[in-house]
């Protein structure tokens, strides 16, 4: 069996459920998911991502709202844009995209978003009930598809199986650990001023790796078997041509790895599927429809 994980083939299938979701929303429920993205200035990762996801959006007969602000916008004018979707029920999520320009505050930016439109999951209630475990949170889409990733290969309860988080950021560390305890693994991370990270790497059934640094997880910093989840998306220089790796040295590590993701198309396409997954539970919510049954098998517990 390959030890590659596919993500983009469970992305495909997760998409393709959400497509049929979406026809039963809109036959039985007569309302349209929606999702609204704001990209504010010309950040050129961004601008990809803003133009991936309106494109998938579509694809699953999704409704995409797109604003396109210029990088001189105020916050005053991007914390107007949030208010004015939050208001408005044709819009069930909300998305701005990260990074802001500098003038900006994130979190006040994040924390403008409705709780129930905020389909990154990183608005303040949502994080909170889901590091508490109470409520039902909209959980943050690079971690949950992480999270699902794993579940596909072990079932849903991680009991017994020792994981570690390699990076401490909101968007990607924190909540996967989280996601991890509740599926009950047993939880490290490990960060920048950790000592001795490759003993307690290897160490570990399940890595994640979300640090941002190109190729940094080898070979020797892994259980022979261990499952290795790369977050990492790093444009590097090789020969003079543009290349995109992860976090972890694919070519080293593969050998000893049980299984791995790719980059690209491990974890990346994951994060958008599950983007049109959190909008149509939000939509659902705020319409008091049950989410479509189709999409029962995401569930994490
Ligand atoms: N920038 C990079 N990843 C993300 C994400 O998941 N959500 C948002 N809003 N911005 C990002």
């Amino acid at each position: 069996m390959s030890k590659i994980i596919d993500g983009k083939a469970l992305a495909k299938s997760l998409r393709q459920d959400i497509k049929s979701a979406v026809n039963e929303i809109k036959s039985e429920y007569n309302y349209t998911p929606a999702l609204a993205v704001v990209l504010v200035g010309e950040n050129p990762a961004s601008k990809v991502y803003v133009n991936s996801k309106a494109k998938q959006t579509v694809e699953c007969g999704m409704e995409s709202f797109e604003f396109k602000l210029p990088a001189d916008t105020s916050e005053q004018d991007v914390l107007a844009k949030v208010e004015e979707l939050n208001n408005d029920p044709k819009v069930h999520g909300i998305l701005v995209q990260l990074p802001l320009p500098k003038h900006i505050n994130e979190e006040k930016i994040i924390n403008a978003i409705a709780v129930e439109k905020d389909v990154d999951g990183f608005q303040i209630i949502n994080s909170g009930q889901l590091a508490t475990g109470t409520g039902s949170p909209l959980i943050a889409c690079t971690p949950y598809g992480c999270l699902m990733m794993l579940q596909d290969k072990y079932g849903k309860d991680l009991s017994g199986l020792n994981a570690v988080v390699i990076g401490r950021s909101n968007i990607v560390g924190k909540p996967m650990a989280q996601l991890l305890l509740d599926a009950n693994a047993t939880i490290t991370i490990v960060h920048s001023r950790t000592k001795n990270i490759e003993e307690i790497t290897k160490q570990a059934d399940i890595v994640v790796a979300a640090v941002g640094r190109p190729e940094m997880v080898k070979a020797s910093w892994i259980k022979q078997g261990a499952t290795i989840i790369d977050v990492g998306i790093n444009r590097i220089e090789v020969d003079g041509k543009g290349k995109l790796v992860g976090d972890v040295d694919f070519a080293d590590v593969e050998p000893v790895a049980g299984a791995i993701t790719p980059v690209p198309g491990g974890v990346g396409p994951m994060t958008i599927a599950v983007l049109l997954h959190n909008s149509i539970v939000a939509s659902c919510r705020q319409n008091n429809k049950p989410v479509p049954k189709i999409l029962d098998r995401y569930n994490r517990f």
